[in-house]
């Protein structure tokens, strides 16, 4: 079949928020750090009654309301998370209930995890199925949930909390140009979680960045070798109408696109105009492992490429920014910021995707866009994202009531036999949420 890919999306992120500039304020951070440093604005999180499966149950119900999707025409659902409920039972038996409802118990896939990387395994998963033999004519759906949340110290302010739900199958708006798609797999300790007993992971940050750019570096290479394989001309960031990047905060989204330039100017690429050649050549001859490390190359590569950052990849980074880290979700999040933004433009364009998830997992592809046929078109998945609307009704809390929070969840993490102050004051009407977990650690759910 023709055209695979996303034909529907909807996106769920908790209502409460804390604001970047506050929390450097009260971190005693000196100011600007977060805000310009990290280049995050706002960053979400959840409070004690919901969590990963609450948002995912959230999310479907949603977007099959939305879309006026038979729960029937379900025939697979992958979910992508790091988030760790419980060591075997997957997020996407929780999601079951939705469907065993409507009688619909036939439906393949299971949760796939590598720290961000999860959902883009899930959507490629549901991608192979429909172009494969096994396809059975019903719609795939991938599910992204994840709430980040880091120990006191640096990585803090690179938390978030969302789930992204996405609807794939043929004739798509968004569909894969899945000829050109480059991994690069490694084993590395960048950012793990091997304390099973806390839901916080032990980072190495500096490391974790070099480790993305080299991903990021080695995927590039094969895409364009791909791309120009089989097209027979060179693959530069012009042929990309916008880069979207995984971000775990957005500096580093900015490092990654100067990456990119840097890359093209090596492969002397028509992208890069004579006087950023020039300005670049003093870099041409660093070995791979100095120019990770150079200063000079980044911030000189990151002015270079501004005025290409601020069209190609500025529209991406609304909700991630606001957002803050979504882990699987984050990526696609990146994605629905700039259908929102710029739908009315995109027929024809190209999007190029990088997912990296530490470890290391990391694979660059992209999507060929068209407006498609209502519901499934551009001009609808924008109107049900619904972004600025969602934003703009947030409750900001104060960085204290944060704690107070990461705080009562680390004693409840793991834990059994409680019940949650059913607070719902503040979810929207239709959010699900968390009631109680049982003796036999077994949770309860309850829709608004
Ligand atoms: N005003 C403006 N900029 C400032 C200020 C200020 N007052 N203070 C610092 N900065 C800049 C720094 O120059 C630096 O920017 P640069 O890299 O462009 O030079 C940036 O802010 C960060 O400052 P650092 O001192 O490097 O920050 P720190 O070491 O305290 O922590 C880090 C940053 C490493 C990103 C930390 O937040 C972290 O570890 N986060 C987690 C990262 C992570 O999740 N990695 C996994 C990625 S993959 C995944 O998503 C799982």
């Amino acid at each position: 079949c023709k055209d695979v890919g996303i034909l529907a999306m909807d996106m769920y992120f908790p209502p409460t928020c804390v604001q970047q500039e506050a929390l450097e304020v009260h971190d005693g951070a000196s100011k600007g750090k977060y805000t310009i440093g990290l280049g995050q604005d706002c960053m979400a999180f959840c409070s004690e009654v919901e969590d990963v499966i609450s948002m995912s149950l959230t999310v479907v119900k949603s977007l099959l309301e939305k879309y006026h999707i038979d729960p029937k025409l379900i025939g697979r659902l992958e979910v992508g998370s790091e988030t760790v409920i419980d060591k075997s039972k997957s997020i996407k038996t929780w999601l079951m209930q939705i469907f065993e409802e409507s009688g619909n118990t036939d439906i393949e896939g299971v949760d796939s995890s590598n720290a961000c990387y999860g959902g883009t395994a899930a959507l490629l998963n549901c991608v192979n199925w429909v172009e494969s033999r096994c396809w059975d004519g019903r719609y795939g759906l991938v599910v992204c949930t994840d709430s980040a949340v880091y120990a006191e110290g640096p990585a803090r302010p690179t938390g978030g909390a969302a789930a992204i739900a996405m609807l794939i199958g043929p004739n798509a708006p968004i569909s894969f140009e899945s000829k050109y798609r480059a991994s690069h797999m490694a084993h590395v300790y960048d950012f793990y979680k091997p304390d099973l007993a806390s839901e916080y992971p032990v980072v190495d940050g500096k490391l974790s960045q070099t480790c993305y750019l080299m991903a990021l570096d080695s995927c590039y290479r094969q895409y364009c070798a791909k791309y120009e394989k089989l097209v027979g001309e060179q693959f530069s960031i012009s042929d990309a109408d916008y880069c979207v990047f995984h971000s775990p905060y957005n500096k580093l989204v900015q490092k990654s696109f100067a990456r990119l330039y840097f890359n093209d100017f090596m492969r002397n690429c028509s992208s890069v105009d004579n006087d950023a050649k020039e300005k670049l050549q003093p870099f041409a001859n660093l070995t791979s492992e100095e120019s990770y490390q150079s200063r000079d190359l980044e911030k000189g590569s990151q002015q270079l490429a501004k005025h290409l950052y601020d069209i190609k990849v500025q529209p991406s980074t609304l909700l991630p920014k606001q957002i803050g880290n979504m882990y699987t979700a984050s990526l696609y999040a990146a994605l629905a910021s700039v259908i929102y933004n710029k739908h009315a433009s995109l027929s024809g364009q190209r999007i190029v995707m990088f997912s990296y998830g530490s470890g290391l997992t990391s694979t660059m592809f992209s999507f060929k866009l068209n407006e498609g046929q209502h519901p499934f078109s551009l001009t609808n998945i924008a109107s049900v994202l619904d972004v600025t609307a969602k934003l703009e009704s947030r409750h900001v809390t104060s960085p204290e009531k944060f704690i107070d929070t990461l705080k009562l969840m680390e004693h409840r993490y793991g834990a059994k036999d409680f019940e949650t102050s059913k607070d719902i004051s503040l979810l929207p009407p239709g959010t699900f949420y968390l009631t109680k977990v049982d003796s036999m650690y077994r949770r309860f759910y309850e829709k608004k």
